[in-house]
């Protein structure tokens, strides 16, 4: 499996993600604000695999601390989750994660348990975690390879595969799912600009499993949607929100628009930890916006004339009216999806 995370007797080693797919080189995170470092900067990159990496980072922080007991730690552990939790705004992995590891200190806390049991507890945490991840992967990869045609193009957008998560992926998931019901389908992978995720990383995740991959250039969707080339469209989400409007990265509300337009099935696969029922709407949804030299420059070169306007949002919100459906290790959710997410979360909870 493609190792885009993994614990390590000294600490999380990440491949770089900025190198790929000409290096497979390693980055060692020691400490959280490593963590923090190697999310900023992309290194680990996707909203699940951001997630558990913070929460990795959270474990890390406890480890790496002099504090004797978890009422010591206390005012430490909130910096730790500040600084892990002010690296990237836009995916709720992130913060759900986070959420999960202030859950488990409070009982902590409460006991003013020893720093070892604290230790202890934050690393079965992450490691539960990881493992529920590659879980989730698999069940929607399950649900989501039934839908895809048994032959024919299915349209991705960035990277939502094992690079994305602990490992499998959620988009591709779902592709290599249906790989292994043995549909033969063949992926087009929009290169994604400006960070070009589906041309270096979902193009060499899925050569490394041999899967048919083709990599178009973000504007040449629509030609081939009207050429009859593409019979679906799955990507992943950062956020889902309460009504069903999800981000991803920028350039999925066109793909979107043309996949409606041409009468093409647009699914959304995510993890139930990417759903936020707090945010009501797309509207509510931080964007973060990256630097500009993502935009101006590639491969240190410089592509724009010198002082020209720059806007880089990283993500899009799409409105849940273009989703045909959203796949989960839930289950598959149908619109409306206001009523269909909520039936879901309540039955999970009275379960
Ligand atoms: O900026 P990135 O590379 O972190 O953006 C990633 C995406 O937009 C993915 O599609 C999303 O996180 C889903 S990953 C399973």
């Amino acid at each position: 499996m493609i190792p885009t995370l993994a614990w390590t007797p000294d600490g999380v080693r990440f491949i770089d993600q900025t190198k790929l797919p000409l290096e497979e080189s390693y980055v060692l995170a020691t400490t959280y604000e490593d963590v923090a470092h190697v999310i900023v900067t992309m290194v680990v990159r996707g909203a699940p695999a951001i997630g558990v990496s913070a929460a990795y980072g959270v474990a890390l922080g406890a480890l790496r601390t002099k504090a004797a007991t978890a009422r010591e730690f206390a005012p430490e552990f909130e910096t730790i989750c500040t600084r892990l939790a002010g690296t990237r705004p836009t995916a709720v992995n992130l913060f759900w994660a986070i959420d999960r590891m202030k859950h488990r200190f409070a009982s902590l806390l409460a006991d003013d348990a020893s720093i070892a049991m604290v230790q202890e507890k934050f690393l079965a945490e992450a490691h539960r975690m990881y493992e529920e991840d590659i879980t989730a992967c698999k069940t929607m990869g399950a649900f989501g390879g039934a839908l895809l045609p048994s032959e024919g193009g299915v349209l991705t957008h960035c990277n939502a595969g094992a690079l994305a998560t602990c490992g499998y992926g959620t988009a591709l998931g779902v592709i290599r799912s249906a790989v292994e019901q043995g549909k033969k389908i063949r992926v087009f992978a929009d290169e994604t600009r400006p960070f070009l995720q589906g041309a270096r990383l979902t193009a060499w995740e899925l050569m490394e499993d041999g899967i048919d991959t083709t990599v178009i250039c973000d504007n040449m969707a629509a030609s081939l949607m009207r050429a009859g080339r593409i019979q679906a469209v799955v990507v992943g989400a950062d956020r889902i929100a309460a009504n069903g409007d999800f981000a991803n990265k920028i350039g999925t509300y066109n793909v979107a628009i043309l996949a409606k337009e041409h009468g093409i099935p647009f699914y959304v696969a995510a993890p139930w930890s990417t759903i936020d029922m707090a945010t009501p709407n797309g509207d509510a949804i931080p964007i973060e916006e990256r630097n500009p030299i993502e935009v101006t420059h590639h491969g240190g070169k410089q592509l724009t004339p010198h002082g020209v306007g720059i806007c880089n949002p990283a993500f899009d919100v799409t409105p849940a009216r273009y989703v045909t459906a959203i796949i989960t290790e839930r289950g598959v959710l149908q619109a409306p999806f206001a009523e269909s997410l909520k039936k879901m979360e309540s039955s999970v909870q009275t379960a």
